[in-house]
């Protein structure tokens, strides 16, 4: 929208009341705040950009790359919410700048957008998330079971295989990770695998073909009992995974099935190592 221009003063009128009446109906000018900087170090540098109805978070940093910051550093490929590679803090709260609608933000403050945090960083809104790629392969494999029949095929109940369905939605945005106060802020990233490995750990443990145990590993290595169930990781992830319910919660009760069950040890004796 232009400013009317019949009287004086008319153009300070606008930007003061209209470009906010305009960003909440999902056009004009809008305020942004982007993290710049390298290495961890950085501030906040404003920019303002014309936005319309239906513009994603991303759609402005591109526009403000265009217009006015070449050199902005950003990571993304998608564009629908797939690749899981636009990761990003906005207004302080991880997110995907894809798939986060301008419209859904407050319109009478900036959008800030800044790097995730639980990673190392490397220029402006890009961190380095190499970290979670080595974590993947400590991880058992999936480990299939003899076929049931001969001709080389399994028999297994629809319900098992539901079961493991969720999971397998996961895109890898690892925003789960970012706000996991184990990771993020305490950074025990040499003792602790993270939300998106114990779900990657949970569809292999409870794949209904799957036969090998990762429950002493879960333990020991991965650190499952530094997650004291916040959900926060849950809250945030943008496929809707039931991480901690439906992942973490029954990976710790195998866990504490195969490490602290008397009656289990004395089975497990008696009719050698096998898995529930
Ligand atoms: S529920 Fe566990 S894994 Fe998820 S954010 Fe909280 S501590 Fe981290
Ligand atoms: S579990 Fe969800 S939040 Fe975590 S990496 Fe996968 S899609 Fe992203
Ligand atoms: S660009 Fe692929 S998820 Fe955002």
């Amino acid at each position: 929208m232009t400013a009317p221009a019949s009287a004086p003063g008319a153009v300070d009128a606008y930007t003061a009341a209209q470009a906010v009446q305009d960003a909440s109906v999902g056009h004009g000018a809008r305020s942004f705040r982007l993290w710049r900087g390298a290495d961890g170090s950085g501030a906040f540098t404003d920019y303002t950009t014309e936005v319309n109805e239906g513009m994603v978070v991303l759609d402005a940093v591109q526009q403000i790359q265009a217009e006015q910051a070449n050199d902005l550093a950003v990571r993304w490929n998608c564009k629908a919410g797939k690749c899981g590679s636009c990761s990003a803090e906005i207004n302080g709260k991880p997110k995907l700048m894809c798939m986060t609608r301008l419209d859904d933000l407050p319109a009478d403050e900036p959008v800030t957008v800044e790097p995730m945090r639980a990673f190392p960083h490397v220029r402006d809104l890009v961190t380095d998330v190499s970290w979670n790629f080595r974590v993947k392969p400590r991880i058992q494999p999936f480990t299939p079971r003899a076929p049931d029949a001969p001709d080389g095929t399994w028999r297994i109940d629809q319900r098992d295989v539901e079961r493991v369905q969720e999971f397998r939605k996961c895109i890898e945005c690892f925003l789960c990770q970012d706000v996991c106060h184990v990771l993020r802020d305490h950074h025990l990233h040499d003792e602790f695998i993270g939300p998106r490995f114990l779900v990657y750990a949970a569809a292999l443990e409870m794949h209904p073909l799957d036969v090998a145990d990762r429950r002493s590993e879960l333990k020991e290595d991965f650190g499952i009992g530094y997650c004291n169930i916040t959900k926060c990781c849950t809250k945030v992830c943008p496929e809707h995974i039931t991480i901690t319910d439906n992942a973490i919660i029954p990976l710790k009760e195998r866990v504490v099935d195969r490490h602290f069950d008397p009656l289990g040890a004395l089975v497990r004796l008696v009719r050698g190592p096998r898995k529930p």
